[in-house]
This record gives C-alpha cells, structure tokens and sequence, in this order.
C-alpha cells in the first residue's frame, strides 16, 4: 500500500506545476476575482489523521458543496417525505438548467442541481423566519466542521443575489406548481447565503467525515445520521453530485464527490476517508478541474474507489 502522506505530498506539487486550470466562474462576480493558480487537499482518514498539502488553510466559497449538508438537515426535518419534493436522478443537464422542470411539473430531478436544492432549503426554511434557518444550517457545519469560526462571506452572498436571475426564475416556476411553501425571496435569501459559507479544505474534508464512516464521527463519535442515511446520501452523491458530468468522475474518481463552482469537492471514500480538494478552475460541466484530476490520482494510488482496486 503506498504511503498516503507521499502520495498526496506529490499530488500538491503537481497540481501547484499544472498550466491547465480550467476557467474561475464568473457569473457569481466575486467568484470571479479568485486567483485560479491555487489547489489545495485535505484527506482525514479513519483515524482522525489530517494529511494535507497545497492551500489547505485557506478559506474558499463551498456553494455548491452546502447542499449536501442542507439534504442531510432536510432529510432530518422531513424524512421520506422530502422525496414528494424532489426527486434522486441524475438530470444530465447543467446545474442551472430548467427545461427538466416544466415536464415533471416543477418537482427538481435531485436535491443537488439548483432548483432541488432549493427546494431543499424551502423545506428547512418552514415553520422558521429565514435568519432562524440560516443560522440552523451555520450552526450544523460549525458542529459538523468542530469549528465555530466559520462563517457566511456576505459578499458572496450578495453578488450572487444581485445576479441570481436564473435561480429566481427556477424558483418563481417551482412556486406555481406549489412545490416552494415560503416566499420566494426568503427561500432564496437562504439559498445564497448557505452557497457562500466559506471554509478549507480542513475544516470541509472534517466536516464530511460522518459520510464516510457510517454517519458516525469516529474521532467526536457523535452519531450525525443512521448509516442507512449515509448510505444513500453517498448514493445521490456518486450519481447526482456533479451534475452532467458524474459519469465521467465515478468513471475516473469511482467515489461519492460533491463539486462546487468555488472549485471545491468533497469526496468520500467508505471505511476509509473524508477528502477535500480546491482548485477554483472550473471545467466545462462547472466542476472543478484539478479537483477532479487530484481525486483520480489519490484514489488511483491508494486504490481507493468504490468499485475495486
Ligand atoms: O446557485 C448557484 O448557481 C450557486 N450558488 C451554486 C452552484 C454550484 O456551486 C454548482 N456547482 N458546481
């Protein structure tokens, strides 16, 4: 077995050489002044061991990302019942695309593309005033993540509202079908705020470690959800987390991930590790592209993915 802490020492300095670094997203204009030339790793393994490289400690936007941990908050608030709301197929359309929507009568494919999750933050966000929820889903990551420093950049968040037509249009449409309960500026407002939560590759890679343990944290031993949860919530991940491209990284990654446009992915290899990986260059699909190929490399090595060495 090779040596885990070489193995990502090696990979940091390669994607540090790499010149292909895909495009910064820019249709979120603070995402747009990141500086595309970083990458960083964090692998926690089921020991509680962080191995880390590259710009590890360096806080990023996890948008996408947050919604594998509003699912799990969701799935907590409403069961079964959440999948009346949305559903768990991949789409194999872009994250933001709506023309799923009008044929299956605005109930979103999956929790992950944009108009699922916020479905998924609509359901949260009932019975609360839209402060009370956001401060609920915070609250979750800083436990999940063992860190209260963690916060909401605000000027994420307002970028992306003062620019989020489609994901208002996706919302307005999901309202007449009556599958938004609350006012759609409130559902949103949380939407954008959850998106723009920042944090590292550390504090992400440990705030994932439930998933990849049974929905237990070994090191805490806090039990976050039933392992049958975990299960599926790897399940939507391998299938659905990253939008029209997840065939192609089960293909060449073969692990649960969840991408998002901050060009971060969490990835989840059972039994075994929470990884986190930032490279802020997109590819054409919007997920991170030396994410994608440092995921390939480590679970190529270490033999990691879920369908054999
Ligand atoms: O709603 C949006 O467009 C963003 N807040 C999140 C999209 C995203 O991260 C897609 N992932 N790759």
């Amino acid at each position: 077995m090779p040596d885990l802490d070489s193995v990502v020492r090696e990979i940091a300095e390669e994607m540090a050489q790499r010149p292909d670094r895909g495009a910064v997203a820019d249709y979120i204009p603070e995402l747009a002044h990141v500086d595309p030339n970083q990458f960083g790793i964090a692998v926690i393994d089921a020991d509680g061991r962080v191995i880390s490289g590259g710009d590890s400690e360096t806080p990023f936007s996890i948008q996408s990302v947050s919604k594998v941990f509003t699912l799990t908050l969701a799935l907590g608030m409403a069961g079964d019942r959440l999948w009346k709301r949305v559903g768990r197929e991949p789409s194999g359309n872009p994250f933001n695309s709506i023309v799923q929507l009008e044929r299956e009568r605005g109930v979103p494919r999956n929790p992950f593309i944009n108009a699922g999750a916020i479905a998924v933050t609509d359901v949260i966000l009932s019975g609360h005033e839209p402060r009370e929820a956001l401060g609920e889903i915070l609250r979750f990551m800083q436990f999940l993540a063992q860190d209260p420093s963690i916060t909401i950049d605000e000027r994420v968040a307002a970028s992306e509202k003062r620019t989020g037509f489609r994901n208002t249009a996706l919302a307005n449409y999901m309202k007449s079908f009556g599958v938004i309960e609350n006012p759609v500026d409130y559902t949103l407002g949380v939407y954008f705020h959850h998106c723009a939560i920042a944090m590292t590759c550390r504090q992400l890679a440990t705030a994932g470690r439930f998933l990849a343990h049974n929905g237990r944290n070994p090191s805490t031993g806090h039990n976050v959800v039933s392992a049958e949860r975990a299960r599926r919530i790897n399940a939507i991940m391998l299938t659905c987390g990253h939008y029209d491209g997840s065939g192609e990284f089960a293909y060449r990654v073969g692990l649960p991930g969840k991408s998002g446009v901050g060009g971060a992915i969490l990835a989840v290899a059972p039994g075994k590790a929470s990884i986190a990986v930032w490279s802020p260059g997109l590819d054409a699909a919007g997920n991170s592209h030396l994410g994608r190929v440092a995921l390939e490399r480590l679970t190529q090595r270490m033999g990691w993915s879920v369908f054999g060495a």
